[in-house]
């Protein structure tokens, strides 16, 4: 039988140093994970990337920190390979990796698009490919992307339009891997309270997402906090495993489909 517990599994977490992939990398670590390879791409989250590595250590994991553009194929094998060196397996992969850009449609530069589809669809691909041909029997694969999924709106049209292959990623990847007890998902959070959203957002936007949610009164900012959304990808990477080819929506009553 496999073993779905997070004891003695090693993950790696793409855009793993912060908000809500920093929550995930420590997360795991404090429920059990035995070594998280926490990955970033920017210079600038290189200081993030450290604390973050030095809150799993201090968890009782190993850690370490990687530099990689997953836009590009073989950085994302690299980070694999380098993990797999280290660890001497990989059990579970979780890539919070993805860029918004929020404007009309007829606004779309060209640039825009291709930035957008690299991050959310060409690396989010390669990622759940290289953890196909890289994880133990009986991993785990989790990709985020957004309840925008669920949405009838304008002004997401590249933003939800470069998530949504990932839906089918995941499908197809499930039957795939599925005969190697590899189960894969993604989780589609509600608007978070991260820099992330608020970069693109107005004021009364902003406010209007933060009462928008069902439950938004309930909480501290009336958004998806990353601490209900960290809970459910440690679920579905490891007793939840029965859960595959699915995305899940996490938003506390803001969109659905
Ligand atoms: N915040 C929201 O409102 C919201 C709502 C629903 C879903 N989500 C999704 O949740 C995930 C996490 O978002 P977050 O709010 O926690 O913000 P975040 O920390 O800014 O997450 C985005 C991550 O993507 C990484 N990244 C960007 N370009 C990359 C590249 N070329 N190669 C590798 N990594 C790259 C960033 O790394 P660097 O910063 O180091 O470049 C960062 O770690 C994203 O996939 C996002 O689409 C967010």
């Amino acid at each position: 039988m496999l073993d779905h517990s997070l004891k003695g599994k090693f993950v790696i977490v793409a855009g793993g140093a912060k908000n809500l992939g920093g929550l995930i990398s420590r997360d795991l670590a404090a429920q059990g994970a035995a070594g998280v390879l926490v990955h970033y791409n920017s210079a600038a989250t290189k200081a993030a990337a450290e604390d973050t590595v030095a809150a799993v250590q201090r968890a009782g994991a190993s850690a370490f920190a990687r530099q990689a553009d997953l836009t590009r194929v073989s950085e994302v094998a690299d980070l694999f390979a380098e993990a797999k060196s280290c660890f001497g397996r990989i059990d579970i992969a979780v890539n919070t990796v993805g860029m918004v850009i929020k404007k009309p449609i007829l606004d779309v530069r060209e640039e825009d698009y291709d930035a957008i589809f690299a991050i959310n669809a060409k690396a989010a691909f390669f990622f759940i490919q290289e953890a196909g041909r890289t994880l133990s029997e009986g991993g785990k694969i989790c990709t985020i992307v957004t309840s925008l999924l669920g949405a009838f709106t304008g002004l997401y049209s590249i933003y939800a339009g470069s998530k949504a292959p990932v839906e089918h990623f995941t499908r197809a990847a499930s039957k795939e891997f599925g005969p190697r007890g590899i189960s894969v998902t993604a989780v589609a959070p509600g608007p978070m309270e991260t820099p992330f959203f608020y970069g693109q957002e107005t004021p009364e936007s902003a406010a209007y997402n933060q009462a928008a949610a069902d439950l938004s009164r309930f909480t501290a900012t009336g958004l998806t906090d990353p601490a209900d959304i960290a809970p459910l990808v440690r679920f579905l990477v490891s007793e939840g495993w029965w859960v595959t080819g699915q995305t899940i929506l996490a938003n506390g009553g803001y969109t659905t489909k």
